[in-house]
């Protein structure tokens, strides 16, 4: 079978870990960059193998052997993005958020629907394998029934200059961290029908991070129709590393899952190792060094699952729609509307 020919746009954190990812799979074929940095094109070029270069993504788009648009830049170009490439009659992968306004990501599903195109909306925690045995122990009963879901990412900040502003981030940590919580829940339980927020209010009414224009510490309350209720966070006011943990307490037990620090190697080195987690300080003394992220954060699982809708050989999963993507920014929105106006918002 002739492979998936994918062409990546951006160059830097999630553009190297998707193109490291899809050089795993056989099947797929990372076959055009766009970067608009030529230093950082090149070398991205050369250090992947990718055969050909695109200074923009309309140059990208021309290339007819380009199948796929795997969309890693910031936020607030996600959308555009999305709707250039398969108006161009492109399929289309989009890293969270879906979009950083209701109205951005509404064009994107009217363009979807218009052109018929695939869009995978690019949740990594519905493939983390721990997370897919939480979710089989669900659906076999194994606590009884499930009626109140916690879940969070958090950390120190992120390291791209694009999440430190509103306009390029969509929000703060809710938007780009505590949206993986959502999504997956999303996944789960479907559409709430209230949701309740709460956050710091961005610049100078942060806790930590005065110098970031979006809140550094958001949760919310998502309330379902059944009575389920589901608490989800981001924050930015973590320190010691990046923690994914997702907790479900039902009637005949509980489950709990940490992403991060679940790993089932303890180092203790007094000098310091490479690597332990994302985003830890410093890795002197005991750490619990990630053993493979790729597929414990589920990257590798979700590309896979993308290549073999692609092929024809698997039904897209529930939470990975161009609905599903717009649901979850539209509960993370709610999020926000609710504590501006300190308000429950009904969806
Ligand atoms: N699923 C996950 O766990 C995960 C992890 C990290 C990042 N992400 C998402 O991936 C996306 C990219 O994040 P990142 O960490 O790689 O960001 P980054 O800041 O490290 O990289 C952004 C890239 O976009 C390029 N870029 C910026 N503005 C551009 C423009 N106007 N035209 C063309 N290129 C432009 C930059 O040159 C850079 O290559 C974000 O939306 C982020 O939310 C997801």
């Amino acid at each position: 079978m002739k492979p998936i020919r994918i062409g990546i746009v951006g160059s830097k954190f999630a553009a190297s870990f998707h193109t490291e990812v899809w050089q795993m799979l056989p099947g797929a074929e990372v076959f055009a960059l766009a970067a608009r940095n030529p230093t950082q094109r090149e070398a991205f070029q050369k250090k992947y193998g990718i055969p050909r270069g695109y200074e923009n993504l309309s140059q990208l788009l021309s290339d007819p052997e380009v199948e796929v648009v795997d969309i890693c830049l910031p936020n607030y170009l996600h959308a555009e993005t999305a709707i250039q490439a398969m108006e161009a009659g492109k399929d289309v992968i989009c890293e969270k958020p879906f979009a950083t306004t209701i109205r951005d990501g509404e064009k994107v599903v009217e363009v979807q629907q218009k052109t018929g195109r695939r869009l995978f909306y690019a949740e990594d925690w519905i493939f983390a394998p721990a997370l897919l045995r939480a979710e089989q122990i669900l659906k076999e009963g194994g606590i009884g029934k499930p009626f109140y879901f916690k879940g969070k990412e958090t950390h120190n900040g992120s390291h791209s200059p694009y999440a430190r502003t509103i306009q390029y981030c969509g929000g703060g940590a809710m938007i780009h961290l505590g949206v993986h919580a959502v999504g997956y829940f999303y996944h789960l339980l479907g559409l709430p029908e209230k949701v309740v927020g709460l956050c710091t209010g961005g610049g100078k009414d942060n806790y930590v991070h005065t110098q970031i224009e979006g809140e550094d510490w958001a949760a919310g309350f998502l309330i379902y129709k059944d009575g389920t209720r589901a608490l989800v966070e981001g924050n930015y006011i973590t320190t010691g590393g990046m923690e994914d943990v997702v907790e479900v307490y039902g009637s005949d037990g509980r489950i709990r899952v940490d992403l991060t620090f679940g790993s089932p190697l303890s180092v203790f080195s007094k000098k310091g190792i490479s690597y332990a987690v994302e985003k830890a300080e410093f890795t002197q003394g005991w750490t619990k060094p990630a053993v493979n992220e790729f597929e414990s954060l589920g990257y590798k699982n979700e590309l896979a699952h993308f290549l073999a809708c692609l092929q024809g050989k698997e039904t897209q999963a529930r939470g990975t729609t161009a609905e599903a993507g717009f649901q979850v920014l539209r509960i993370v929105d709610a999020i926000y509307r609710s504590n501006r106006e300190e308000r429950t918002i009904r969806l």
